[in-house]
């Protein structure tokens, strides 16, 4: 039998709106944090989830809470963090969010158009572990020098492991059945996967995170 933790994941991509009818985004779908929170509940643990937008059904088991934005995202997770063992942070955080979100549709005039961003806080860099045992998994999604950056992610933001992987491929990466992923844990041990289904990543990742809180 083993010991039921508290996951707590966040999901899909945030969205930062420039006007009423048009934002800024990404490709996550959510799918990713959807099979992790899946994994979780067959293996027995509790899961909140924290999810931008998507269009996805998440287990009726799960607490969901909903999101748009970064700043939302980031409200969330400082707000239930306090309350988790494990925080997998699948959320593909947009970085930045126009400095000013217009309340009424902007209408075209000048051949250009300056839009003006300022950074989101970075959720990860912001939670702090208590004195309580809690575990912190990321991902990374990079297009190249995959290992080196994910690896440069691991350390600034005191994960226990990061997944790197990589996208812009055409079968595996966002919003599609594979991942082509490498585990890097805080030890310096990197363990390659290879192109493997999101759903068997999932898992992994769960005993992984089981393995890492002891
Ligand atoms: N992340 C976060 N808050 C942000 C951006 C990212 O918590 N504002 C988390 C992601 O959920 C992911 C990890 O940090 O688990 C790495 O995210 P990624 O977008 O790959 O990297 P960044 O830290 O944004 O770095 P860079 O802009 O250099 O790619």
């Amino acid at each position: 039998m083993i010991k039921p933790l508290k996951f707590l994941v966040s999901a899909g991509p945030t969205r930062e709106h420039i006007d009423p009818v048009r934002f800024i985004t990404n490709a996550s779908s959510g799918k990713m944090g959807l099979m992790v929170a899946e994994s979780a509940l067959a293996a027995g643990h509790q899961v909140r989830i924290v999810t931008g937008p998507v269009n996805l059904d998440y287990p009726e088991e799960a607490e969901v809470i909903e999101t748009t934005t970064a700043m939302e995202m980031h409200t969330e997770i400082m707000k239930n963090f306090h309350d988790c063992d494990v925080l997998v942070m699948t959320a593909a955080v947009c970085d930045y969010r126009p400095i000013k979100t217009s309340l009424n549709k902007i209408h075209k005039s000048d051949e250009t158009f300056i839009l003006r961003l300022e950074r989101n806080p970075d959720i990860l860099l912001s939670v702090k572990r208590l004195d309580k045992n809690q575990t912190i998994i990321g991902f990374a999604a990079e297009t190249n020098d995959v290992i080196v950056s994910a690896r440069r992610k691991l350390e600034k933001k005191k994960m226990d492991m990061i997944i790197a992987n990589e996208v812009g491929g055409k079968n595996y990466g966002f919003a599609v059945e594979h991942i082509k992923a490498v585990l890097l844990f805080r030890d310096g041990e990197n363990r390659e996967l290879g192109c493997c289904r999101k759903k068997d990543l999932a898992e992994i990742i769960i005993n992984e995170a089981v393995r890492i809180h002891g």
